[in-house]
C-alpha cells in the first residue's frame, strides 16, 4: 500500500538560539531522504540529556526551529537511492543526524498521527517484533554511548567500575558489561535510592552512594588493593572523574565519555588531576566522543560507520534477548 506523506507535520523542538527551553510545538517540513538516508514515520522517538543540551546551548549553531526526538522507532516510508536492505514498510529503529531534525511529534499518543525523521542507512536498523516502539526508540544514543566505551574495552572477567550506573548511559553499560560483555565483577554507584536500585537491578554485584563513601577506599578493599581493570564513566562530572581514577589498577584502562576532565561544564576549562593520577597507575585515559560520528555522520569513514552499525545490531540483539533494556 502507497503510504501518503504529508507536507509538515506538527512537532517538538527549540526555537530560540540560546536558552531554547522551554521546548516549543512547531510545524516541521517533512523532508525528503538524499541518498543514503531513509525516511522515517516516527512511531516513537525520546529525549536525551544531550538533545535538552543542544536546545539550551545550540551549541551545534543551528538556525532554530530544530525538532528534538533524535532517537526513534517506526516505519520506512522512503528511501534514498543508495540505500540497500532496508525497504519502504519495514520497521525500524534508528538515530538522526544530531545536526538534523528528530522526530518527536506533538499528538504522541494518538497513533496515526506520527512524527517525519531522517536517518543514515547505518544508523538503521531492523527493529525486532518483540521489542515495542517505545522500548527501542529509548535505546540508540544511550547504547550507541555505553557501546563505544565498553565493547572495544572490556574482557571477559574483567572489574569494571561504571559510575552512576542509574543513569541513561550508566545503566545500559552496567547491563551490558555484566550481562553481555561477561565482566567478572561489576561496581557502580548512585546518589539516590532509585538510582542505586537501577544500578542493582542492571546487574551490578556492589553500588557506592557516591555522596557518602568513600569510593576508592571501598573499591580497594574488595579488590585487595589492586584496583578495578577498567573504569567507564559518563556522569560528566568531574568529581566523579576524579574519584574514578583513583579506583583503576595499575596497567588498567579509564574510558570517559565526551570531553572528558576539565572540560565538563562548556564554558570554562579547569585544571583537572584525573591525568597525574592516571600516570601514576600508568593508565590508559581514553576518551570516547561520539559527538563528531551523531552530528556529521557523512564524514565517516566506512570502518566508524561499520563500527556504529554493528552498535545498533548488537542494541537491537541484546534487548530482544533481554540482556539490555532502558528503564
Ligand atoms: N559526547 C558524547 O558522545 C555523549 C553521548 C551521549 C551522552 N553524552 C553526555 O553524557 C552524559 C550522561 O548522559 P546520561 O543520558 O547518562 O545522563 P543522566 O541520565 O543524567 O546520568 C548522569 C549520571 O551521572 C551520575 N553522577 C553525577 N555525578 C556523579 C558523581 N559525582 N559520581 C558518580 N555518578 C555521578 C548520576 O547519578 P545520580 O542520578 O544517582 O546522582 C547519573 O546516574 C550527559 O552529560 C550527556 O550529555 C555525551
Amino acid at each position: 500500500m502507497t503510504q501518503t506523506i504529508p507536507e509538515s507535520f506538527l512537532g517538538v523542538g527549540y526555537t530560540s538560539h540560546r536558552a531554547g527551553l522551554p521546548l516549543e510545538a512547531v510545524r516541521f517540513h517533512v523532508p525528503q531522504p538524499s541518498a543514503d538516508q531513509v525516511l522515517i514515520r516516527v512511531a516513537a522517538s525520546s529525549l536525551n540529556p544531550l538533545e535538552y543540551k543542544l536546545a539550551d546551548l545550540n551549541f551545534m549553531g543551528r538556525t532554530p526551529p530544530v525538532a528534538l526526538g533524535l532517537d526513534l522507532a517506526g516505519v520506512v516510508i522512503a528511501v534514498g537511492h543508495a540505500v540497500g536492505g532496508v525497504d519502504v514498510g519495514d520497521t525500524v529503529t534508528a538515530m538522526a543526524d544530531l545536526n538534523g531534525d528528530g522526530g518527536w511529534v506533538a499528538t504522541s499518543g494518538n497513533k496515526d498521527v506520527g512524527g517525519y525523521a531522517l536517518a543514515r542507512q547505518f544508523l538503521t536498523v531492523h527493529k525486532p517484533a518483540s521489542l515495542s516502539f517505545r522500548d527501542a526508540a529509548a535505546l540508540p544514543m544511550c547504547f550507541l554511548s555505553a557501546f563505544a566505551g565498553l565493547y572495544p574495552a572490556a574482557q571477559a572477567g574483567d572489574t569494571v567500575y561504571i559510575p552512576g550506573g542509574g543513569g541513561g548511559v550508566g545503566h545500559l553499560a552496567v547491563q551490558m558489561a555484566a550481562r553481555a560483555l561477561g565482566a567478572g565483577s561489576v561496581i557502580s554507584s548512585g546518589s539516590t535510592p532509585e538510582s542505586i536500585a537501577l544500578a542493582r537491578q542492571s546487574g551490578a554485584h556492589h553500588v557506592f552512594d557516591y555522596k557518602r563513601d568513600d569510593i576508592p577506599a571501598e573499591i580497594a578493599k574488595l579488590t585487595g588493593g589492586r584496583g578495578v581493570d577498567l573504569v567507564f564513566d559518563a556522569t560528566y562530572s568531574e568529581h566523579s572523574f576524579v574519584e574514578a581514577a583513583k579506583t583503576v589498577r595499575r596497567g588498567g584502562s579509564w574510558i570517559v565519555l565526551g570531553v572528558g576532565p576539565g572540560k565538563t561544564t562548556r564554558l570554562a576549562e579547569t585544571r583537572s588531576p584525573v591525568s597525574t593520577i592516571l600516570a601514576e597507575r600508568a593508565a590508559k585515559h581514553v576518551n570516547v566522543n561520539l559527538l563528531r560520528y551523531f552530528s556529521e555522520p557523512a564524514t565517516l569513514d566506512s570502518e566508524a560507520r561499520a563500527f556504529l552499525q554493528r552498535g545498533m545490531a548488537l542494541a537491537m540483539e541484546w534487548a530482544e534477548q533481554g540482556l539490555v533494556c532502558r528503564n
